[in-house]
């Protein structure tokens, strides 16, 4: 007999399913063995034109890794985690162990249901400001070991709009990198990976950048950001684990904000320039190395579910 029951493991694919991922690509397969459940990393699953090192995929994993840990805490689990546990396994990013019974705490089943309702809001929020206590609560899920938020503040906004403004020069001429965008933008109910096409929004700040969207006006943009509550998320060092610890942080933060009825975007898009990456550093005097911006707000729309992978084609069974 299995020690998974059959709605246990329908549990644990739902919640891993439900995860954010780089262009909705869902670059990671289960494995389910006793007592533990193994997370791989799908190098088939590639984007060599928006990020040709694949750290958004090993992002993307960790944001599965948090799920994949909340299910089997709501189960009531205390779980034991290993990042990159086989150097034989390469692609084996995390081994999450069942080690004994122990309910879930308050956070963690707020968190856990928190997952199916999670979008990438890529749009406007709404005007009323967000409270201390609300940003407060976001950046604490965030923070852990290895991994920090830095808040911009309103000052910084004019630089961040100067490196926003020239990613969009540069990937509006790139068009092998215009081409990948376009194979995974995907129309609803027909594929199971990719973002719909409804949700790619003007690139302006939030979306992603397309051929047709234009260069933003350096005031509007400006204006834009220092309005918003942007949390960039920064790691100690800049190896494999670190990009599984940022994603899981990413998420942790993510469900947070949703659990508060707060929308939330993720922009990873400009980082992948070298030059953007290291000039956001430098401005920003950050200790660390900078993985994603995190656009934090109040929902101004209801936004769809993106699609999922096939349970067959996430969970590998034995
Ligand atoms: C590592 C990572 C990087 C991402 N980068 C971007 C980005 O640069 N721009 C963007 O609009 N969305 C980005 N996203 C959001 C994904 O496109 C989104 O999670 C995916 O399409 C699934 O949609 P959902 O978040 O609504 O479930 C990123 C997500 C992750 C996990």
């Amino acid at each position: 007999m299995s020690f998974w029951s059959p709605i246990e493991v329908r549990t644990l694919f739902r919640a891993v399913a439900q995860a954010p991922s780089v262009h909705n690509s869902q670059p990671w397969v289960m494995e389910l063995h006793e007592r533990s459940v193994l997370l791989f990393e799908r190098w088939d699953v590639a984007l060599p034109h928006h990020e040709p090192k694949g750290r958004d995929r090993l992002l993307s994993c960790g944001a599965a890794l948090t799920n994949l840990r909340l299910a089997m805490r709501v189960m009531g689990w205390q779980v034991s985690t290993l990042l990159l546990p086989d150097p034989a396994q390469p692609d084996l990013v995390a081994t999450v162990t069942a080690v004994r019974r122990q309910p879930p705490t308050e956070t963690e089943a707020d968190w856990y249901a928190a997952i199916p309702e999670r979008r990438s809001h890529r749009y406007r929020f709404d005007d009323k400001p967000l409270t201390p206590h609300e940003i407060d609560a976001v950046e604490a899920a965030l923070v852990g070991e290895r991994v920090s938020s830095r808040r911009l503040a309103a000052d910084e906004a004019g630089m961040v709009a100067g490196l926003m403004e020239h990613t969009a020069e540069l990937l509006h001429h790139d068009h092998r990198y215009q081409r990948e965008l376009r194979s995974w933008t995907v129309r609803r109910g027909r594929d199971r990976a990719g973002i719909p096409v409804d949700q790619l929004t003007h690139g302006l700040f939030g979306g992603l950048v397309r051929l047709g969207d234009g260069v933003p006006d350096h005031e509007v943009l400006t204006a834009r950001i220092a309005d918003e509550c942007v949390l960039v998320v920064e790691t100690v060092d800049d190896g494999r684990r670190d990009h599984l610890i940022a994603g899981a942080a990413i998420e942790r933060a993510w469900l947070a904000a949703t659990h508060l009825g707060l929308a939330v975007s993720v922009i990873t898009q400009p980082l992948q320039l070298a030059e953007v990456r290291a000039g956001l550093s430098e401005r920003l005097h950050l200790p660390g190395f900078p993985h994603a911006l995190l656009r934090v707000g109040r929902p101004s729309l209801s936004v769809a579910a993106s699609p999922r992978r096939s349970f067959s084609d996430l969970v590998r069974t034995l």
